[in-house]
């Protein structure tokens, strides 16, 4: 068996698979805190949780790590986490971004790393912290992201007396998929961009292993290939705190070398070239899977590496999942109930737009906008069209990263739709609309814990494992020309007033 793990904004899941043919055999969850920073020991509490509740690791010989990108895990020289992790979603460090913008020239930016930078990116985080938190600034001696601290303390390390192995901090590792989602890594090079790193934080940093480096140098974690093992997850390693994860009798799990979330769905999908997945999730993501990477000036498609050894152009939206919850927060309804007044507007809403930039928005870059309704007159204002606006609104924050992936020059053949919202028929059949693609919902089923299990196979048996996935198409595209000219009418009045 093969284990893969979603640790991710709002939770964390873990599906165990059978190695041959990924047939799901158990799963299990807990929830993580709300809010945008959170303490890294939630996740660690949660994992335990989510692993408990899925009876235990026995039988897994390989298990690997997915989560949420960019979030900025400051450790000390003791393996203590520093400060409460800043998550992708918190935009306290827009300034920061500026600021480096400014620094370093969008296009420099973007030639180096693949990114122009943009409060969600860790980069911005580091920076943000040199400047307002000098005292925890000082303290630093390693940044990780999520995933990377995850697969660190699975394998024993951590504070001393919370720990097996205790605080080594030279065995920290990531993958080349996260890595690419700091700002300070590049995909083009396949290596750190260390002369930024420490533009933005102020101080030298090394890759953990890399010699001849001055002391006092801030540690990174060593970034893996595809298909590489982190090493072995140790079997006391929730000793301290009573749960022990595996009896010591039981057969060694190998570690895979973990992935951001979105590179573990592209994985878990078996996404190729010619694909566009689009998530609805707490964040919206619009992402292609691509031989090569153009860099994007504007900032709109962030250039990530994958988890395959191949590339992952992004368009990220904060405002997704959690839109459709408010609008139907304040229409009194549920989900469900949402859906149906949708379905009973006509395309376009009657001229109502939703600009749902309900959490600031990241693209395009306004991170302190506001949501707002468009078009509202006493005919247009009525339930469905509220309802029918909201999801439009959503989906055509995700169809611009969409257009901008083309522009780009990135075939989209076909539009993969996941995330939990999507099981919403009204979320199914507008996409249909706004996307103007062929679009094909996979089986419900946990994404990105199935490619971080993917990872976990390949680990194991060195090779990438192509398992089934079984998709549904949904009705053809039609009136997309109508929904995206009011939005973008809507959206370009809301940008004036930012
Ligand atoms: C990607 C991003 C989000 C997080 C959330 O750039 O910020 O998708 O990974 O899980």
């Amino acid at each position: 068996l093969v284990a893969g793990v979603d640790s991710s904004t709002q939770s964390c899941k873990i599906v165990i698979l059978d190695a041959v043919g990924g047939a799901l055999v158990r799963e299990g969850r807990a929830g993580h805190p709300d809010g945008t920073e959170v303490h890294p020991d939630h996740w660690w509490q949660a994992l335990s949780e989510a692993i408990n509740d899925a009876g235990g690791l026995g039988g897994i010989s390989a298990l690997s790590v997915g989560g949420q990108q960019h979030g900025m895990v400051l450790l000390d020289a003791g393996g203590n986490v520093v400060r409460p992790a800043l998550l992708w979603n918190d935009t306290r460090s827009a300034q920061s971004a500026a600021d480096l913008t400014a620094e370093v020239g969008a296009e420099d930016f973007a030639r180096r790393t693949g990114l122009v930078p943009v409060a969600s990116f860790t980069v911005t985080k580091v920076r943000w912290v040199r400047d307002h938190e000098p005292e925890s600034a000082a303290r630093v001696a390693a940044v990780a992201l999520p995933h990377d601290w995850l697969t660190w303390r699975l394998r024993g390390y951590g504070p001393a007396g919370s720990s097996p192995l205790g605080p080594d901090l030279e065995q920290l590792t990531t993958d080349r998929s996260d890595a690419s989602g700091t700002g300070y890594w590049s995909p083009f090079s396949g290596s750190y961009d260390l002369d930024l790193f420490k533009l933005a934080f102020g101080r030298d940093a090394r890759e953990a292993g890399a010699a001849g480096v001055p002391d006092g140098a801030v540690i990174l974690p060593r970034v893996l290939a595809p298909g590489a093992t982190a090493g072995p997850v140790h079997p006391e390693c929730f000793g301290a705190d009573g749960t022990v994860l595996h009896g010591a009798g039981d057969s060694d799990i190998i570690l895979g070398p973990g992935a951001g979330d979105n590179a573990a769905a592209a994985l878990g999908l078996g996404a190729g070239p010619g694909d566009v997945v689009v998530s609805v999730g707490t964040s919206g993501t619009v992402f292609a899977v691509a031989a090569e990477l153009h860099s994007d000036t504007t900032g709109t498609v962030a250039g990530f590496a994958d988890a395959g050894g191949a590339y992952l152009p992004i368009a990220v939206t904060l405002n997704a999942a959690r839109v459709l919850s408010s609008i139907a927060g304040l229409l009194a309804v549920d989900f469900a109930e949402l859906a149906a007044l949708a379905l009973d507007a006509e395309p376009g809403a009657g001229g109502v737009v939703l600009v749902p930039y309900f959490e600031g928005e990241r693209t395009p870059n306004l991170p302190h906008a506001k949501a707002s309704f468009h078009g509202l007159s006493i005919e247009s204002t009525t339930r469905p069209n509220l309802a029918r606006a909201a999801i439009e609104g959503m989906l055509c924050g995700l169809s611009g990263g969409l257009d901008a992936l083309q522009e780009l020059g990135y075939p989209a053949r076909r539009l993969l739709l996941i995330g939990g919202a999507v099981q919403n028929p009204a979320v199914q059949r507008i996409a249909a609309q706004v996307f103007d693609l062929p679009v094909q919902i996979p089986t419900p089923g946990e994404y990105v814990a199935r490619g971080a299990a993917v990872q976990a196979a390949w680990a194991l048996t060195g090779t990438r494992p192509g398992w089934d996935v079984a998709l549904d198409a949904t009705p053809e595209p039609d009136f997309q020309a109508l929904i995206s000219t009011n939005y973008k009418r809507a959206a370009s009045h809301s940008d004036a007033g930012n």
